[in-house]
């Protein structure tokens, strides 16, 4: 028998199991549907039932009408389908997938900054805990963020949590004043300035794709600045033949299906000797621990119920403005 890890939990796989086979009886079986972000393994992207962006997932999450809902993403993608679904079950394959943005803004810190700044209206990025989402008045994602900014009256001042490059970028968009939170991506932050204009200079016909959780330097040098739902569009759009591509490498599964003969090139991290460009939560999700949760529906996603009603305002919030 096959052993898998999952987080302090060790599991058996029966020998022999087909695991595309059985995954697909097993989201027959359990009336799941199973969702998967751009940044999982393409397996797992080729057996989920919708895969997208963490907007696209949200909205995802909060029609279907499945009774279980397996995430194939991290933690706070999961527990946002949690928080609009109270009564399904949803699973995630390893609970111990986070996110670096969700875990340097603690909800003591946010209400803290809060209690600093009492007439700031606070804007989080959907990459946080519920608890934060709890003290937040609107949620966004990397797709609608501007939308969601602008949505603010003029005269209210913002804090915007937890991720500092999404919100410089922000900042330079809409021309809002916003108080920030230092968070950020520790895939994003390894994108090298150095050695994309070196990738630049070999590749000038090249353009360069980035998502805005990229450092300042980098989206500078972007032609095109994007969640990875956009990015995807904006290369499957382009009359361009090249592009360099400054977000997490899963996302090159999608756009090699959409762009089958265009070249896509990998930003460079500073070091090659690392997979920086790879998030090491999204990968801790595998296909057999994707079967394990829909064969055991567990790791289940739970929470306090107080939490959740306070959670659920921000997201909706954002789901009503698109
Ligand atoms: P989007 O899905 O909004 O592009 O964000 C990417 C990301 O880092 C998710 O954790
Ligand atoms: Fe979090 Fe960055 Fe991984 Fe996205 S890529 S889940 S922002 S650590």
């Amino acid at each position: 028998m096959d052993r898998v890890e999952i987080g302090s939990a060790s599991k058996s796989i029966e020998p022999g199991v087909d695991l595309f086979e059985a995954i697909e009886r097993l989201k027959r079986e359990r009336n799941a549907v199973l969702l998967a972000h751009y940044y999982q393994d393409p397996d797992i992207q080729d057996v989920a039932d919708a895969v997208g962006d963490s907007l696209q997932l949200a909205q995802a999450a909060a029609r279907t009408d499945a009774e279980v809902i397996v995430f194939a993403g991290v933690h706070f993608m999961a527990e946002t389908a949690k928080i609009l679904n109270p009564h399904k079950v949803v699973v995630l394959p390893d609970p111990t997938a986070g996110c670096s943005l969700a875990d340097a803004c603690p909800a003591e810190g946010l209400r803290a900054l809060k209690a600093r700044h009492p007439d700031h209206a606070v804007v989080s990025y959907i990459n946080c805990s519920a608890e934060v989402k709890a003290e937040t008045d609107v949620i966004c994602t990397s797709s609608n963020a501007a939308r969601v900014i602008r949505s603010i009256p003029e005269d209210r001042p913002i804090i915007f949590a937890p991720d500092r490059n999404l919100g410089r970028w922000l900042i330079q968009q809409t021309g809002r004043d916003m108080v920030l939170w230092s968070g950020s991506c520790v895939v994003h932050e390894t994108f090298s300035e150095r050695r994309l204009r070196d990738l630049m200079a070999r590749h000038p016909e090249a353009l360069v794709l980035a998502h805005p959780e990229c450092e300042a330097p980098v989206l500078r040098l972007a032609h095109f600045v994007g969640s990875t739902a956009a990015i995807i569009r904006h290369a499957e759009g382009s009359a361009a033949r090249q592009f360099i591509v400054a977000t997490e490498s899963g996302i090159l599964h999608e756009m090699k299906k959409r762009c089958p003969d265009k070249e896509l090139i990998p930003a460079p991290p500073e070091s090659d000797s690392c997979a920086c460009n790879e998030c090491p939560h999204m990968k801790k999700n595998t296909l057999e621990k994707l079967y394990l949760c829909l064969r055991d529906l567990e790791p289940r996603i739970e929470i306090d119920e107080a939490i959740r009603l306070r959670a659920l305002r921000p997201v909706e919030a954002m789901l009503a403005l698109g």
